[in-house]
């Protein structure tokens, strides 16, 4: 049962009449709680999906199109199902929805001619992965109810992403959207695509704090940290042939490169490498409740990101610095790809209100912009819901 999809079925039949009742997919939002830039590299993440998610709501259409309304930009995209295969990019919204019915269609599913309206509540742009939510719930609802294994899912998402949309991202966000679990946060190893549910512990609580800023840096630094970080690998293969990506790296290696690699590889890989390590040793510690240790990795990460990995800006760093300051806060650190969007802090429940308060009124000082703050209540993955 799911409020949200009374309101979309009634935002639908407003749009397209209220002749054929229509199937509601949700799929949910994430807050990366630790293991940033690591997914790529095949390493290990954390995070956790939200209660902030899209919502599609899909009916049969007679013309041969498939129709998606966005009620968020307000806006149609259209596209007749026969050219599905041969889209091209529009470099807009809408690719999100025609990169996932074209790879529906190249994995041999039927998309048949329908339309959907698609809802989101994840802020776009705030690194909480407003993209995979629209992936995610779009395929669901294009698949209208067939079985898919979720694996198969994510990773289909995910080539939308990087075949249509251009984004050469890893699938921490796809996977997190279709696996996350009430309650918990789930520890994926990217490269043999496991997962572990970790439970965290009641005395704390997580909020992702909205930068409201996204610098234009964003997509071109993270093609080049892909790069530099495959530059890397190549690098160190000289010695270590059997080293395929930067998850198959130790400290002790990568010690023995200190002299040898250029400054901006080393860092890099530095970044990722120890990270890799943090995303264990946050579970671990997690699992146990041992809050100033979660909390001391959560920062040592947002330090190797600023510092090492060079994809924090002046408004990340501010909001984490200033938070740091404020009685009852374990940690925080910048979440997602950086360059602006939310950074996600760990805090005590007693205090959350008041810690909102003070850090939204050094940040209205310091930019003159008030962050939007979304407590991080961790929910179920992607599925169909039933009005309420
Ligand atoms: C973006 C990408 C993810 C991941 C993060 C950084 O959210 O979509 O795959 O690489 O950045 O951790």
């Amino acid at each position: 049962m799911d409020c949200s999809s009374r309101f979309v079925v009634q935002l639908f039949e407003e749009r397209y009449g209220s002749a054929c009742e229509p199937r509601v997919f949700r799929a949910p939002g994430r807050v990366n709680l630790i293991g940033e830039h690591t997914d790529y590299n095949l390493g290990f993440v954390m995070p956790m999906a939200l209660d902030l998610a899209c919502v599609t709501a899909t009916a049969p259409a007679a013309d041969g199109c498939l129709r998606v309304y966005s009620k968020n930009v307000e806006e149609s995209r259209e596209w007749p199902v026969a050219g599905i295969r041969l889209a091209k990019p529009a470099r807009d919204w809408g690719d999100y929805a025609m990169g996932v019915a074209r790879e529906l269609v190249l994995a041999g599913y039927e998309v048949e001619p329908s339309n959907l309206l698609v809802y989101s509540t994840v802020p776009v742009g705030s690194g909480l992965s407003s993209s995979a939510a629209i992936e995610v719930s779009v395929a669901l609802a294009l698949l209208g109810g067939r079985p898919i294994e979720p694996l198969e899912l994510a990773r289909l998402c995910r080539r939308a992403e990087n075949d249509f949309v251009g984004m050469p991202c890893g699938i921490m966000d796809q996977y997190i959207s279709v696996f996350g679990r009430e309650g918990a946060a789930v520890k994926i190893d990217c490269r043999s695509l496991e997962h572990q549910v970790t439970s965290l512990p009641p005395e704390a609580e997580f909020v992702a704090v909205n930068t409201m800023v996204k610098h234009e840096l964003g997509g071109s630094a993270y093609r080049n940290r892909v790069a530099e970080c495959a530059a890397a690998v190549a690098s160190m293969r000289e010695r270590y042939p059997r080293i395929g990506s930067l998850r198959d790296v130790s400290s002790e290696m990568l010690a023995e490169f200190e002299a040898v690699m250029d400054s901006v590889s080393m860092r890099r890989a530095r970044h990722v490498v120890s990270e890799d390590e943090r995303v264990e040793a946050f579970a671990a510690a997690s699992r146990t409740g041992d809050l100033e240790r979660m909390g001391a990795l959560l920062v040592a990460s947002h330090r190797s990101l600023q510092q090492d990995y060079e994809v924090s800006c002046q408004e990340l760093d501010f909001l984490v610095d200033t938070a740091l300051q404020i009685p009852g806060v374990y940690g925080a650190r910048m979440t997602g790809g950086g360059f602006g969007g939310c950074t996600v802090i760990m805090v005590q429940p007693d205090s959350a209100i008041q810690f909102q308060a003070a850090l939204s009124h050094a940040y209205q000082g310091r930019f003159d912009l008030t962050p939007e703050m979304y407590p991080c209540r961790p929910s179920p993955g992607a599925g169909e819901i039933t009005a309420c």
